[in-house]
Parts: structure tokens; sequence; C-alpha cells
């Protein structure tokens, strides 16, 4: 759904967000800001702060932080939309109906429709398993230890055994054939009429996020093939975007998401109490799925069958969470098959032990790796260390690369300086990165490069959303296209519109954006706090530094695109006389 700008900066200034966040956290006044608990992690004293006047929460612990909207969305885990929805209605705002198209209404209606059948389905599945003819799905659901509580939870069912019980109770309900077909519940064909495509099984409903039945998995009751039947992809079910369990495990709290193979693993779990697993959806996981999960955790524990597959699978999926950005950890499931049978051999505080010692998927990579080498024979152990350290050089940045290299190395009894030798000499090779010099010990580690550029853009950011009355002198060396990051850019562009206009209004800045992410992201923006600087003249050339290096780093980066960018060649020369001024001038904060 989408609403005018307008609309939702009404919406925001109507919700003043002290007002809002004192709702869920205790806040106390400190100096101009609100601090208090941060609820976003776990924590002893308060790190989080709510500003008043930027209209900004921030947690300086975890770096969450953003707006009101962003509040909402990641406290409550909604959508920008429906964050949208909870705020307007807090402040009596009414909220416009959507115009559709006539095509958008029909497509929309023809997928409410989908819905009711499938919600219809699995009502009728559900008080099959409880008549008398779903008496074999019940015994083989209570034989694999499911209480009650479970099934009802899950909305376990049973599809009956003539093959043709759900297309005649949906026929005399009024549903139409077609409508049943195009459910993936039916199919049709000249001899025997409509015959449904789940029989004899017992059914799992597959719910979205918003516990809407998209479609479902039928499970022969013991041995058959095939094991598992499912709905085909239709409107409403997208098997690459959606999650088995998702709609508990995204208010579960756990500070992890554990992505398993199997329906009934994830009900295993969940019926153990470990209420933030989830599993894909008899087809292999995928970046899409991956992005799902980001929004509600950026550490996922992989809980994949321990034999071959399983761990082809595993490593398949690691690759897919690292692409997204997410932290994967490899839970050890031996001796057992999968989590379902763990749980019950071992108990659920066994099997915390085992989600509390997962093991880095780094560390699981290499140690699967290992198997395919010799390592008594000199050539094939040779082969191993190569291959870990091209593998190492996939680490771009250097103080993760150094801590990993120092960490196999010790696993593996590889030397060090070594193993080091041949990842820079892989590295050099193959023009991936620079060799990296080993950080002296006690001096602070570095930020990378490209990471310390983003600090002073941030830096600046903050200090001209603190004190507008800056801008203009910044505006003297610096505009938007010196951010070279496109979120800081697209904030910075903003915001000095804004300010040239004379309007102040960072909360605002962070409503362009959709994405929890990229809200969070924009936050730290407006919070990256300079040291503390006592004197008048230690703020002037604070900030004169600052935008030395802002400027310094924006000329780095476009000499670096001269070649593969035309505008390059002037932002240099531009930025190359900005900065022979900057040296020279001292500039007042009066
Ligand atoms: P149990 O064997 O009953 O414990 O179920 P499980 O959920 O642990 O299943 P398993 O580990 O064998 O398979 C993992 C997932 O793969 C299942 O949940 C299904 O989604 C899918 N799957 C398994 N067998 C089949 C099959 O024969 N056909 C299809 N399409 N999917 C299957
Ligand atoms: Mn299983």
């Amino acid at each position: 759904m989408y609403y005018p700008e307008e609309l939702i900066e009404e919406i925001r200034m109507k919700n003043d967000i002290v007002d809002v966040v004192s709702g869920y956290v205790k806040l106390q006044k400190k100096g101009s800001s609100y601090f208090g608990l941060c609820p976003f992690h776990n924590e002893k004293s308060p790190s989080f702060s709510v500003s008043g006047s930027k209209q900004m929460y921030y947690c300086f612990g975890c770096g969450a932080g953003g707006n009101v909207f962003t509040f909402v969305m990641n406290y409550e885990n909604y959508t920008f939309g429906e964050a949208v929805k909870l705020l307007a209605s807090r402040a009596g705002v009414a909220l416009p109906e959507m115009e559709y198209s006539a095509e958008m209404k029909r497509r929309e209606n023809h997928r409410a429709r989908l819905l009711e059948v499938n919600k219809e389905a699995a009502k009728y599945f559900y008080y099959q398993l409880r008549a008398k003819q779903g008496e074999a799905g019940y015994r083989y659901l209570t034989g694999r230890q499911l209480t009650e509580e479970t099934m009802k939870k899950f909305g376990l069912g049973f599809a009956g055994k003539t093959g043709s019980d759900l297309s005649r109770y949906m026929k005399q309900k009024g549903y139409e054939d077609k409508l049943l077909q195009e459910a993936g519940l039916a199919g049709y064909d000249e001899r025997s009429g409509m015959r449904d495509k789940f029989w004899n099984r017992v059914m799992f409903p597959i719910q979205d996020i918003n516990h809407r039945v998209i479609g479902f998995g039928g499970r022969v009751m013991g041995e058959g093939k095939p094991k598992y039947l499912n709905s085909p992809e239709t409107p409403v079910f997208d098997k690459s975007r959606n999650l088995y369990g998702l709609n508990f495990a995204r208010t579960a709290r756990a500070g992890n998401i554990i992505l398993c193979e199997g329906y009934m693993d994830v009900i295993a779990m969940h019926q153990a109490g470990f209420t933030q697993a989830v599993a894909s959806l008899g087809t292999a996981f995928t970046s899409g799925q991956a992005g799902l999960l980001k929004r509600y955790t950026d550490k996922v524990l992989l809980a994949y069958d321990s034999d071959g597959a399983g761990v082809t699978a595993a490593l398949r999926a690691i690759g897919i969470l690292r692409e997204a950005g997410l932290t994967g950890k490899v839970i050890d499931m031996r001796p057992c098959k999968d989590p379902d049978e763990f749980i019950k051999k071992f108990g659920k505080e066994a099997y915390q032990e085992r989600i509390d010692n997962a093991e880095n998927s780094f560390f699981f990579e290499i140690r699967m790796l290992e198997r395919d080498y010799d390592l008594n024979d000199p050539e094939s152990k040779t082969g191993f260390y190569k291959e870990i350290a091209r593998r190492l050089c996939g680490f771009e940045i250097e103080v993760e690369r150094e801590n990993y290299l120092e960490a196999v190395a010790e696993k593996y009894h590889i030397g060090f300086e070594n193993l080091r030798r041949l990842v820079n000499t892989y590295a050099a090779r193959t023009g991936l990165v620079k060799p990296a010099e080993r950080p002296k010990s006690g001096l602070a580690k570095k930020d990378p490069p490209e990471e310390s550029g983003r600090r002073v853009q941030r830096m600046l950011l903050t200090w001209l959303a603190d004190e507008p009355g800056a801008y203009k002198k910044a505006a003297a060396f610096i505009d938007a296209s010196d951010f070279t990051d496109g979120l800081y850019r697209r904030v910075a562009e903003k915001l000095f519109a804004d300010l040239e206009a004379g309007i102040y209004n960072p909360a605002g800045i962070i409503s362009m954006f959709e994405e929890e992410e990229e809200q969070r992201e924009a936050a730290a923006l407006f919070n990256t706090k300079v040291e503390a600087i006592e004197t008048k003249q230690e703020r002037e050339r604070a900030f004169h530094d600052i935008l030395y290096a802002v400027k310094k780093n924006s000329y780095e980066y476009y000499s670096g695109k001269l070649g593969s960018d035309v505008q390059a060649l002037n932002q240099v020369i531009a930025g190359k006389k900005a900065l022979e001024e900057l040296g020279k001038t001292h500039i007042s904060l009066d």
C-alpha cells in the first residue's frame, strides 16, 4: 500500500516518539534525551536513547535506531505498512482506501478467494483428524509424540481415504471446482471427475507470517512414496518467499532463528520450547527466504540432517546466508539424524546445549572440506592448506580475515606465519585483496578503509542534524555527492535540500526508507557522536577535520573511478581544489 509522503509525515508528527516508546520502555530523562534499557538486546545499564528534538531513538549498545515507525516495526515485527496503520489509529488519523485498478482488483479478489478456500480446506482437514475416519492420522501423530496442544497450534489435519472427500465437501459449500483446482487442492480428469490432491495423509497447513493458510504439506502415515506431497505454487503460495513456522518464530525473541529441513522438525522443536524454528517448504533454501529471515534476526542456526544430503544442503544454505549478510552457525545433530529424533532421545536441555555450542559456519565448511583430503599425504595436505587460504581470502575485512586465519591455524596446527604467507601469496596472485599486515599487539585494530570513510560521513551528518547552523559552513566545501555510500548520499541529499529550504526534520528523512534495515542505518547516520569535546577551539578543529576527511574520502573514491565514470574527473578536480582550500581555511562555528 502506498501512502502519500505528507500523510506519513502527519502520522509521524502526531505520534511523539517519547510518548510512543514510553508505552514499551521505561525512560528516564538525562540531559536533552531520554534513556532506558534497550528492548532490542540484553543489557544491564541503559544505552538506549530517545531524542524528543530529533524524534529518533538510537541504541549505543546494539546500533538499533530509527524514528517512530522504525521502532514499531522493530518492536512488533511489523512491516512499514502495518506500523503506519497502528500509529495512524493511535493518533486518530484516517487512512485512505487504496484505489485499485480493475485488473488489480480482480487479482486481489482472486487471491482472497484462494486464501478462503485454503482456510476452509484446513478447517475440513482439522475436523477430519478428530473424526472417526481420521483415527489413523490421529494415532500416527500421537505415536510421534505430538501433544494435542501442538497439533492444535499447527492446525494439523487429516485428508480422508476416498480421494474425493474434500472436493465433494467444498462443492456442497458452494466453491466452484475451478477454484479448488487453482488452489492446488484437486485435479480433474474425464474418467473420474474431480480428484483430491491429498488423500489418506496427515496434513500440515502452511501459513504465511500473518497466519493465513497459503498451502499444504501432506505426509503418508508410515512408509510409502512420496513421503510428502506439497501444494504446487499458486498466486498465494510462493515457496521461495515463505517459511514454515515463521508466523510463530517471528515473535520468539530468542536472539536467533533455527532453520531446519522438515515440517516435523519444526513442530518437534516448537513443542520442546524452541519456538524460533522454521523450515523451507519442501524445496531448497533460497535467497528470498534469507531476506525474509533478515527482517527478524541476524543470526541463523542450521539444524539440518546429519546425513550426506543434509550436509550438502547445509553448505548451500551457508553460502546463501552469508550473501544475505547473516551469520550462520551449524548445530551438531550427531549421533541423531535430525532435531526431532535428537530431542526425543536426549531431551531439550541437551538440545539447548547443542544450540549454545553451534559451530561457526566457516569452521563447519573447513571441517567438511577436510574430508576430501588425505592429511597423511604431503601433497594432499598442501592442497588442503591452499584451499583454506583461498577461502580465507573471501573475508574482505582485514580484522575478520586475521581472526579466522589465527583460529584456523590453531585448529589445524598450521604455523600461523606459514598460513598467512599462503594467504598473502594467493591474494596477491589473484588480486583479491591486499596482503594484510599483522596488527602489532597492543595497537588498536584499525577499521578497514571503506568503513572509516563511512564513519566520518556519519559524524558529519550527525553534526549537521544536531547543529543545523553549521550547514552553511560545510556547504562551502561539501555537497551530497561527497557521500560515497548510496544510502548515505540519499540521506545527505534530503537533509541538505531541507536545510537549504530552512526545514529541520531529520526523523522525516528516515521515512524515505521502507526497509527496516535501511531505516536503522539511516538513524545511525544521525547518531554518531564525536567524542566529548570541551572547548570551542577543539570543536572547530574537530569539525574542520571531519569535513577534510569526508572530502578526502570522496576525492579518493572518485579517483578510483577515473576511467569508468565520466563524472569522476570533474569530481576529482573539484575535490582536489576543495581539499587545498580546506587545508588553509580555519572554520569558525560562530
Ligand atoms: P519425518 O520424516 O516425518 O520426520 O519428516 P521430516 O519433516 O523430518 O522430513 P524429511 O527430513 O524427510 O524431509 C524434509 C522436508 O523435505 C519435508 O518436511 C518436506 O518438506 C520435504 N520432503 C520430504 N520428502 C518429500 C517428498 O517425497 N516429496 C516432496 N515434494 N518433498 C519431500
Ligand atoms: Mn524427520
